[in-house]
């Protein structure tokens, strides 16, 4: 019977059909589903720390609108995510347990400081640049909720990328501190943000299972190479240096090759040990703490409207 539903199961993946939630599924495919898609809500999550910390200082009217506005549709990407990943039969509380006990991940990327403005403009441009070359083949993975959801946050976040972009290309073209201040937040962003694309296929625990399902649907490697191809002209258009002695056109591959990275740092973040990752837990738990008031009292109010209905 179950190897009946599993045959039927390959073949509907094979036929790029969506699965839906009440869809018969392997149960590691519900619990890999669970795991990238609760890991990518709290990345969204815990994403909106380093970025809020320059809300209150952003340089004008018009860079804090857009900044705030970012920030908010993080909000609202990780709770679209968490729904969707609801929909697989884990309870947000559940989720949340586990990003605040640590026993789930979030992206090593957040786990970096933001010391000065540009740093704003580097996240917009690096990070959630490659968050989109990540998320565009995503809206075709084979999870139709997962799929869904990714189509809207993609359109956000290529208006994510561009506010960061411009951010960099102002100060780039400013006064020698002002570029000093923009290759200094290059120099500091371009290595983690290939980090976040995860491990070489070589070390990719998931990638061959998750191709196999169309969870995931590029290798960690060929989404960095992409990114890399597409950013390096972007820094050359402002006038930045990517921070690779060893970066050069490949004109055989017509790629760049680039040179190697630092994976020791990569995993140690991944563990915990990364600069910032005490502070973003203790800023997301003590958030929770914080809100406890907050879902008491709308739960006592659902309560009373609900009673007040049954009279
Ligand atoms: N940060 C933290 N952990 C990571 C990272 C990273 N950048 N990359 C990989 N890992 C973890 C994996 O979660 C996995 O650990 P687990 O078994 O405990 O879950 C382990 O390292 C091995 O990695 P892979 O086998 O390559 O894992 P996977 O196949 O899930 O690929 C990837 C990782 C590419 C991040 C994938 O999960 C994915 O595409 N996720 C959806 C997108 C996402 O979460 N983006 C987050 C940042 S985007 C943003 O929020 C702006």
């Amino acid at each position: 019977q179950i190897k009946n539903l599993e045959k039927q199961f390959e073949e509907r993946i094979a036929r790029d059909e969506k699965i839906e939630p009440k869809d018969w599924m392997p149960e590691k495919y519900r619990k890999t589903h669970i795991r990238q898609m609760s890991q990518h809500a709290h990345s969204e999550i815990v994403g909106m720390l380093p970025e809020g910390n320059w809300i209150t200082r952003a340089p004008s009217l018009r860079r804090k609108v857009a900044l705030l506005a970012k920030v908010q549709d993080e909000a609202g990407h990780g709770l679209y995510l968490y729904s969707a990943t609801e929909t697989l039969g884990i309870s947000r509380d559940e989720m949340y347990e586990q990003l605040h006990t640590g026993k789930a991940k979030y992206s090593s990327i957040f786990n970096y400081p933001t010391v000065t403005w540009a740093d704003m403009g580097a996240i917009g441009w690096l990070v959630d640049g490659a968050a989109i070359i990540n998320q565009v083949p995503l809206c075709n993975t084979s999870y139709g909720p997962y799929a869904r959801a990714m189509i809207r946050v993609c359109k956000e976040e290529s208006f994510h990328q561009r506010q960061g972009y411009e951010i960099m290309m102002k100060l780039a073209n400013g006064t020698p501190e002002q570029k000093e201040m923009a290759q200094d937040a290059l120099n500091r962003w371009w290595w983690p943000s290939l980090m976040m694309l995860g491990p070489t296929d070589a070390e990719s625990i998931h990638t061959e299972q998750s191709m196999k399902w169309k969870l995931k649907r590029k290798s960690n490697d060929d989404l960095r190479q992409q990114f890399i191809d597409q950013t390096v002209p972007q820094a050359d258009l402002i006038g930045l240096t990517i921070p690779d002695p060893d970066l050069k056109w490949n004109e055989e591959r017509q790629s760049y090759d680039f040179g190697d990275i630092d994976w020791d740092e990569f995993w140690q973040v991944v563990k915990g040990h990364g600069p910032m990752n005490k502070e973003r837990m203790k800023a997301r738990v003590g958030a929770w703490e914080v809100g406890e008031w907050v879902r008491d009292a709308a739960m006592a109010y659902a309560d009373k409207k609900q009673e007040r209905k049954e009279k």
